[in-house]
């Protein structure tokens, strides 16, 4: 079948998204100027031309390079607002988004800016777009336990506008266990919890992430069908999956996409969805990554349904919004 229209027309739920990975070229460039800040690259194609990458790492590393020209309120909300916009082309109707703090306040930008920048921009948006949106605070891996503290301790003044706390960045060598005390406090505070695991880490991260951490959700998990009681774990709580495969793609945790976990997933009765990460970098938001997976897979429509509605399942919307959401894609794909 010709997945294009089916898919553009789909309702979706992103639900791991990284807005500093949303920064595409030309804006940064442009913010760059505004801000006085050099960037190491002389045009936009030269930006693009290094968008190669071998492993996580290689992204991270031009990835934080990137961000460091944000430094007012206006360039987060220019950031977020570029990104609605964008999405809004899509039928994305719901979005929860990922923000580093410390990518910014190590560099001395305060974290308001940094939130009321990116909050206002979403909020302008569901007026704009009607995408509703959640926000997500994530911790930087590669730092230390006390550094993660100190960004919970300011996220608590903006408790009421953030739903969740993540942990993103480096992943090997950096276990969930190693934050244990800060998820257990910020469980405390009423935060849903979610981890990066299983991306370039093993499925022992995994199991890290659902037995220490206690997450709501795992952000990627490839790796969990490595280990059968992990699998069938997870598959018994229903805790998502959110893959991104153009990511996987890329960083060559899945080179050739023809061999992407998601349907062994889907088969296995895993709460499996589809993202899009880091889209600037990655080579495309959520249609390219739906349209990518389906050809790579040969997905079915019902195949492809199934994802969209684990999508407003696995988000942290009400469940009458869930069902409003999951209502609009059945009658979509009657009606197609
Ligand atoms: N930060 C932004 N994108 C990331 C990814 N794919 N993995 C870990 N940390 C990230
Ligand atoms: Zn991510």
């Amino acid at each position: 079948m010709s997945y294009k229209k089916f898919v553009e027309g789909l309702p979706k739920a992103e639900l791991h998204l990284h807005i500093e990975g949303t920064f595409e070229p030309e804006l940064m460039f442009e913010i760059a100027e505004r801000n006085g800040v050099k960037t190491k690259y002389a045009s936009v194609d030269a930006l693009k031309n290094a968008y190669r990458f071998s492993n996580l790492q290689e992204f991270l590393d031009i990835y934080y390079e990137g961000a460091a020209v944000l430094l007012e309120k206006r360039d987060f909300y220019d950031l977020t607002a570029a990104y609605l916009k964008r999405v809004s082309t899509e039928n994305v109707r719901h979005v929860e988004i990922f923000f580093d703090p410390q990518t910014h306040t190590d560099r001395g930008v305060a974290f308001s800016k940094v939130i009321e920048g990116i909050l206002d921009a979403l909020a302008d948006g569901e007026k704009e777009f009607g995408i509703t949106s959640r926000l997500i605070m994530s911790f930087l891996r590669h730092l230390s336990e006390e550094a993660a503290f100190k960004t919970l301790e300011e996220g608590l003044k903006y408790k009421d506008r953030i739903i969740g706390v993540g942990l993103d960045s480096s992943e090997l060598g950096n276990p969930p266990s190693k934050f244990a005390r800060v998820f257990a406090e910020a469980k405390k505070e009423g935060f849903l919890l979610m981890a990066h695991a299983g991306e370039e880490g093993p499925a022992d991260y995994i199991w890290e992430a659902l037995e220490v951490l206690d997450v709501d959700r795992i952000d990627h998990g490839n790796r969990c069908l490595d280990d059968d009681v992990l699998t069938a774990e997870i598959s018994r709580r229903q805790i998502a999956l959110t893959l991104c495969p153009l990511s996987n793609q890329k960083l060559q945790v899945c080179p050739d996409l023809t061999k992407h976990p998601v349907r062994k997933m889907l088969e296995r009765n895993l709460l499996a969805t589809i993202h899009s990460d880091d889209p600037a970098y990655f080579g495309g938001y959520m249609n390219a990554n739906f349209l990518a997976t389906a050809e790579a897979l040969n997905l079915s429509r019902d195949e492809l349904v199934r994802l969209a509605e684990n999508g407003f399942k696995a988000s942290f919307l009400d469940e009458a919004e869930k069902n409003r959401h999951i209502e609009a894609v059945r009658a979509y794909a009657e009606n197609f």
